[in-house]
């Protein structure tokens, strides 16, 4: 199980307010595993590890296995909640050299998560000489980016294909009932998997909505799955050792001591996608009525020589989060030179790893001498496993710390308001007097 470790944090936290925030991370506990609380009808995903179906594994390897080898390349469409658990998935399995041709499984790209109509064009000349497919995820089914993004591609892939082949590229991933992803679906015949009606888009990772893509990408959802089996087992236990309540109660003190914005910090560039995911499980689980820590993301060593500089000497209104990993097996030694021109001598023999770990703990220390506390967080590597468990755990921790702060983390009310606006600008019916 991923380590939690809280050293550098504990010295800015009095014993007294631990106590008591630990109490409150209890009570935030049963309020989420009863269901009782605000949203309680959407904690659908707290079960997901362990009742997940085999179906649902069997559909998403059959899907894999009919592409493979006949696709170059598929399209997931989807924004929020329906593409950052994937992309955050496939940036850190994936080599990060890989591109299209390179693998036996299909090039993965993503679209429908702007409105960029360069990105657009840009995709649809690249797809030009690909034979492609889409997998097309949005559990509403009516969200405007990757609804017109579908529309695009669709009208695209029919004029290219014709309708029966175009039928056989497209999978939709969508409400059970509802929305018009699915009345298309029923009504062109696409093969679709739902999402279930009590899980949101940014607890949908263990659905179809994360499994579908890893699938198709090759890689091992089984692996997946069973990481985060095995963190839920140890956070489902109520104990002074759940590291889910350790975390909740100390954000939640963090908060409390003025703290406006917690930085999630990563080393390792295949981890860049996990800080986008968790930008939006915590802002739209935390941040309303007016409160929540604001969630940043990081890049470290790359950031240290440039936003450091703030995080070291700027405003006292943060605390970081860091999630530390191990590497594949793969050693990278420095190497001897001729003439050590460069002074790095000193370095032979060491491993990246070895030198990129006594970075972490120099900013580790640096930052926390600056008043800056940090709480970090150790996967053994990156892998299906280990990022099963860390999705697990983060979503766990969200949804307690939400409930301690008194909101729902379920709901979004706020998103509505740019949509409307949008909707009203772009003279959709029905939207001219919101
Ligand atoms: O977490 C959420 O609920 C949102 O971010 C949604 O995932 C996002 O708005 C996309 O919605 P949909 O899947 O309905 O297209």
């Amino acid at each position: 199980m991923l380590k939690l470790n809280t050293e550098m944090i504990e010295p800015f936290v009095a014993p007294e307010d631990l106590k008591k925030a630990k109490a409150d991370a209890a009570e935030a506990f049963d309020t989420l595993v009863s269901g009782k609380g605000a949203g309680g009808n959407m904690t659908g995903w707290l079960d997901l590890p362990v009742s997940m179906s085999d179906t649902l594994i069997s559909d998403c390897r059959m899907i894999a296995n009919r592409w493979l080898g006949t696709l170059d390349v598929v399209v997931v469409i989807g924004i929020g909640g329906s593409f950052l658990g994937a992309k955050c998935a496939l940036e850190a399995f994936s080599h990060s050299f890989a591109s299209a041709g390179e693998r036996n499984s299909p090039h993965i790209v993503f679209a429908g998560y702007s409105l960029s109509e360069d990105y657009m064009s840009d995709l649809l000349s690249y797809l030009k000489k690909k034979s492609y497919g889409l997998i097309v995820i949005s559990k509403s089914g009516t969200t405007i980016e990757p609804a017109l993004a579908f529309r695009i591609l669709r009208m695209n892939m029919l004029k290219r294909f014709g309708a029966e082949d175009t039928r056989r590229r497209i999978v939709t991933v969508t409400d059970s009932s509802n929305g018009a992803l699915r009345a298309m679906s029923e009504k062109y015949g696409y093969v679709s998997l739902s999402v279930p009606s009590n899980v949101g888009g940014r607890y949908s990772v263990l659905t179809a909505v994360g499994l579908l893509p890893i699938a198709v990408a090759g890689f091992d959802i089984e692996r997946f799955i069973g990481g985060a089996r095995e963190a839920r087992e140890c956070l489902m236990k109520k104990s002074e050792d759940n590291p889910a309540m350790i975390y909740a109660a100390y954000r939640n003190l963090m908060y409390r001591s003025g703290k406006k914005i917690e930085v999630f910090v990563n080393y390792h560039p295949k981890l860049k996608y996990l800080g986008e995911w968790l930008k939006q499980l915590f802002a739209e689980s935390e941040g309303k009525d007016l409160k929540g820590l604001f969630p940043a993301t990081l890049d470290f060593t790359t950031d240290l020589h440039s936003v450091g500089q703030y995080i070291q000497d700027g405003e006292r209104i943060m605390f970081e989060t860091s999630i530390l990993a191990g590497s594949k097996e793969v050693e990278v030694i420095v190497p001897k030179s001729t003439d050590n021109l460069d002074g790095l001598d000193y370095l032979v023999g060491r491993t990246l790893e070895d030198i990129n770990y006594m970075a972490e703990k120099g900013t580790r220390l640096a930052h926390t001498s600056g008043n800056v506390p940090n709480i970090y967080l150790v996967l053994e590597k990156i892998d299906e496993w280990n990022m099963g468990q860390l999705f697990y755990f983060f979503e766990f921790s969200c949804a307690l710390s939400a409930y301690m702060l008194g909101v729902n983390p379920f709901d979004q009310p706020a998103v509505e308001v740019y949509k409307n606006n949008l909707y009203k600008l772009l003279g959709r019916p029905g939207y001219q007097d919101k």
